[in-house]
């Protein structure tokens, strides 16, 4: 079966890579390395000592998409390609609807072309609304709070619209919080400019990278009253969309799962874990709390369990361990 990978020299993406090639899949990877470069898919081939046919080339180019599907038969994609900051989706929210939808929108078009009929999508918890009782199972209520999670939602109902009028098997996955990195060190999660996300923040903070981590906000509703996510390693959730993909190959139509561990943990938890395992200090200051933030999220894993039989096996120790592995190098 060959796949194709977009946005594989991603965070995300590079690490799926390691585990379809390591299952024995073939697959073929684009991305315009607008958040990336080549050292990740340097790194996916020197994890697994396979080549990987690569195009640089950006989804919205159809040309660069009928060179693609001309050169090989596709069986099934996995759509990891797009623009994930929040705060940038907020200033910049044309640029990011136009790369978002219009890179979903030119696969469906390839798809129907060139007769491919599978599809997994990278969605979001963000979709959610902040108010839903917590576990969020997948018929929680939606409604994303920026540009960013719209252009999820939006990319949602295209596909699950494409599925049902042309017999497609489209499954979106929607992640909770992806963190760590392939336990060799080589992949990893590697932030341009000042991360947003916590755990790329803890790192480079343990780095000497920046002073001290803030903590935004230690008033909420929580046991430690730090905010709660639910945090899942990036090689749970690789795994999790080759489980996907087997549920692809056995159904149409549109299904949706959440790809979480089921379990909330607190900033503080966090940061405590990283610098027991990583016997390393993170100074930290407690901030006002970041606009936009809910106090918990986390989700119910029992569909993806029962349905795709996954179940995330990394702990937060582990997440915390190779987040650090791949950093302090
Ligand atoms: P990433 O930025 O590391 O990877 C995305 C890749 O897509 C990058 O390599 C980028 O260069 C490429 N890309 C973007 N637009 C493109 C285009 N028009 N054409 C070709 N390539 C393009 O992000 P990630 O963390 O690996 O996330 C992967 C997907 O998962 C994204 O769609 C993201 O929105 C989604 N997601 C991520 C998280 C997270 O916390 N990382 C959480 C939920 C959902
Ligand atoms: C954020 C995005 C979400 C996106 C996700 C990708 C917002 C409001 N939400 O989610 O849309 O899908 O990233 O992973 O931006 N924290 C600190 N200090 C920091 C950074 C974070 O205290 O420097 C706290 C946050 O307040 C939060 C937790 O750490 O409680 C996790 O934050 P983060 O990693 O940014 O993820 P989310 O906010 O869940």
């Amino acid at each position: 079966m060959k796949i194709l990978v977009t946005g594989g020299a991603g965070y995300i993406g590079s690490h799926t890579c390691v585990e379809l090639l390591d299952a024995g899949y073939d697959i073929v990877v684009i991305d315009n390395f607008s958040n990336s470069d080549m050292a990740a898919i340097d790194g996916v081939k020197q994890i697994t000592g396979k080549d990987i046919p690569f195009y640089q080339a950006d989804l919205r180019d159809m040309a660069a998409l009928d060179q693609i599907f001309t050169d090989h038969r596709i069986d099934c994609i996995i759509h990891f390609a797009g623009k994930k900051a929040v705060g940038e989706s907020v200033a910049m929210p044309v640029e990011y609807y136009d790369n978002n939808l219009n890179s979903t929108l030119n696969l469906c078009k390839a798809m129907e072309k060139y007769d491919v009929t599978k599809l997994i999508f990278s969605s979001s918890a963000t979709v959610y609304r902040g108010d839903n009782p917590m576990p969020l199972t997948e018929d929680a209520a939606l409604g994303p709070i920026n540009p960013y999670g719209w252009s999820k939602f939006m990319c949602e109902q295209i596909l699950q619209d494409a599925a049902a009028a042309n017999g497609w098997s489209v499954v979106l996955l929607r992640y909770f919080n992806p963190v760590g990195a392939h336990t060799s060190g080589i992949i990893g999660e590697n932030p341009r400019g000042i991360p947003n996300n916590l755990i790329p923040f803890i790192a480079q903070t343990a780095c000497g990278t920046h002073r001290e981590l803030n903590i935004f906000g230690d008033d909420y509703d929580t046991p430690d009253g730090t905010g709660v996510r639910d945090y899942i390693h990036v090689v749970d959730l690789a795994l999790g969309h080759i489980k996907a993909m087997d549920y692809c190959n056995k159904n149409t139509g549109c299904a949706v799962f959440n790809l979480g561990t089921g379990k909330g943990v607190s900033v503080l938890e966090m940061v405590e874990t990283f610098k027991r395992v990583n016997q390393v200090d993170v100074p930290y200051a407690i901030a006002p709390r970041r606009p936009g933030d809910s106090a918990t999220s986390y989700a119910d894993p029992a569909k993806a369990e029962q349905i795709l039989g996954f179940r995330a096996a990394k702990s937060v120790e582990d997440m915390c361990r190779d987040s650090w592995g791949f950093n302090r190098r």
